[in-house]
């Protein structure tokens, strides 16, 4: 077995990677100019550098569902994308909910009033990537019962326990009567 290190001579070296680039973000609605190392993840991007602490870090790879953000109005865990690949997009976090659905600040999406009428939480550190990922089920219009609720929220999981009453608040946002 050959274990000798590769190495190139001084003029075929690839280019290493900048440390920090230049990276313009949209999230909820303003534009933020960040420097920061091109494998910053949006969830990174987001909590460390644009105080957005309201995106939880759970596991930091894809099985949480804690960071779940909307991307153009689709769910996707933040920990598991680049910032510097959502240049182009439409970020909105749990801070800028309310905002998109009244379109001024101070009144809460149905979903996060909902959450507090069905007392859909405990401690509460999953609830921004339940409550984004509810509005990004909302938006994918595949939901037909309750049933379908389950399914597609499974990505998003609360060491509470605190499913049933997740379940519920969704249920009434979308006035689903199907058991
Ligand atoms: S922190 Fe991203 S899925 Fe867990
Ligand atoms: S409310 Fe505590 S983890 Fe879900």
């Amino acid at each position: 077995m050959n274990s000798a290190v590769e190495t190139y001579p001084p003029d075929q070296r690839p280019p290493s990677l900048p440390p920090i680039q230049s990276v313009k973000l949209t999230v909820n609605g303003k534009e933020t100019e960040l420097k920061i190392a091109p494998w910053t993840t949006l969830l990174d991007a987001l909590r460390e550098y644009m105080d957005l602490t309201g995106t939880k870090k759970g596991c930091d790879h894809g099985q949480c569902g804690a960071c779940t953000v909307l991307v153009n109005g689709k769910r996707i865990n933040s920990c598991l994308t680049l910032a510097v690949m959502q240049e182009d997009a439409q970020i909105t976090t749990i801070e800028g909910l309310a905002d998109t659905v009244n379109g001024s600040a101070g009144g809460l999406h149905p979903l996060q009033k909902a959450f507090i009428e069905h007392d859909a939480f405990q401690c509460g550190y999953c609830t921004p990537g339940q409550i984004c990922s509810a509005v990004g089920l909302m938006n994918e219009g595949k939901v037909r019962t309750t049933a379908d609720i389950r399914e597609l929220m499974s990505g998003n999981i609360c060491r509470c326990g605190a499913y049933t009453n997740i379940v519920d608040a969704i249920e009434d946002v979308m006035n689903l009567k199907t058991a």
